[in-house]
């Protein structure tokens, strides 16, 4: 197909629910990926938080062909091989729990809202946070509580009060007799990387034990080694009560999953919930290889060295470049807030070779895969300090 052809074909038969940049990439190798004119880019923001291992890890790419070959599918109500494998190892690298697979981070949230549903027996309401993401599914939406993305899809579910995030008092005085649970990402990634702190988190947690409530961590984006540690929970020496996950757990193919804490996690007994697809062979083969690979090539201690190298070239540019207001993130999840437009420098990035994002309009995200070397750091951080030259002008 030809490029207008393409673009013509998502014109007419795509539903225009994408913001989209007239790229079409056909290759991914790491952190290298193609586009149909053969031109080379750096992903520093490879799959949305989806390519923790960069594009088409050999390991994933083999553990796929494997599972293929012998059994592509089968539903939840027979046994398999890979899932059972799969959440021993999720569970051996989180909490003593049990996990629900299905597809996706909206539908990981919405097992975790109906599991404190069930288990609230009465009690429905959870506590989230401004500038929150859980997804875009309704209850998910509701939980995630942003203006912007709700517009329009009213009535949305209830049973959700919005606090602000890291500021303890909020909390306590949103809990009633109703309350249930609390929901948060340790680091909101859609919301400007915004990061917990350490002793809020650990307040929160008091705040459960004491009032009976779930803990309920997002890790969506945080989670399979971004921020260093397998799950962001583990910088802040607490145990969450259900962990939802998706995003990289796939190694690029759709995978949801929720982790629940042992004692909880027979709450949803038999026919309660559900996901047809939910850790079928192949992506549970997959997922398999993306956490073997993870411990087999060091992409965790990869992952801190070259975030702290990361943080240190991002500080650099921060002390040339005025426009930059703020940096923050963990491991390799780094968001740096600017006092101008982020679209723009993404759009100059682009033409330049660099794929990152913007989030929230003014911060600019990079989360390049664990395996990233520093060389592609320089590179990068030498693109964008050349984009924040020229739009210094
Ligand atoms: C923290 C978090 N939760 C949930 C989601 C929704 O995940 P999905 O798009 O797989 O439904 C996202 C997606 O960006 C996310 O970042």
């Amino acid at each position: 197909m030809k490029l207008e052809e393409i673009f013509n074909s998502y014109k007419e038969y795509i539903m225009p629910t994408y913001t989209k940049v007239p790229l079409v990439f056909v290759k991914g190798k790491g952190s290298r990926i193609w586009d149909i004119r053969h031109k080379e880019y750096l992903d520093f923001f490879p799959g949305w938080g989806v390519g923790s291992l960069g594009h088409c890890h050999p390991k994933v790419m083999q553990a796929v062909r494997d599972q293929v070959s012998k059994l592509i599918f089968i539903p939840n109500n027979y046994y398999q091989i890979p899932q059972a494998k799969l959440a021993k190892e999720l569970v051996r690298l989180s909490f003593a729990g049990k996990v629900f697979f299905c597809n996706s981070g909206a539908e990981a949230n919405e097992g975790a809202i109906k599991l404190a549903r069930k288990f609230g027996n009465g009690r429905y309401e959870i506590i989230t946070f401004e500038n929150a993401f859980h997804g875009r599914t309704l209850a998910a939406l509701a939980a995630t509580g942003q203006k912007k993305y709700m517009d329009g899809f009213a009535p949305l579910p209830e049973g959700f009060r919005q606090v602000k995030f890291n500021d303890i008092a909020q909390v306590r005085s949103a809990i009633s007799e109703k309350t249930v649970g609390i929901l948060l990402e340790l680091i909101q990634g859609e919301g400007g990387v915004n990061v917990a702190e350490k002793q809020y988190v650990s307040e929160l947690r008091k705040i459960c034990d004491e009032k009976k409530l779930l803990l309920i961590v997002d890790e969506v984006q945080t989670g399979i080694g971004r921020t260093g540690k397998y799950f962001a929970f583990q910088h802040y020496g607490i145990t969450p009560d259900v962990m939802t996950l998706a995003k990289a757990l796939g190694g690029g193919l759709p995978i949801g999953a929720m982790v629940v804490r042992k004692e909880i996690a027979d709450t949803l007994g038999p026919g309660m919930h559900a996901s047809t697809f939910g850790g079928g062979p192949v992506i549970a083969n997959a997922g398999l290889a993306v956490l073997k690979a993870i411990q087999k090539e060091k992409m965790l201690e990869n992952a801190q060295v070259m975030g702290a190298y990361l943080f240190d070239k991002l500080a650099l540019l921060k002390d040339k470049f005025p426009v930059i207001k703020n940096i923050r993130g963990l491991g390799l999840m780094a968001g740096v807030e600017l006092n101008i437009a982020g679209k723009q420098i993404v759009e100059k990035c682009v033409e330049k070779g660099l794929l990152i994002n913007c989030t929230h309009d003014t911060v600019l995200r990079l989360m390049p895969a664990l395996n990233v070397n520093k060389k592609q750091i320089d590179k990068a951080i030498g693109i964008l300090e050349g984009v924040l030259r020229e739009a210094a002008k």
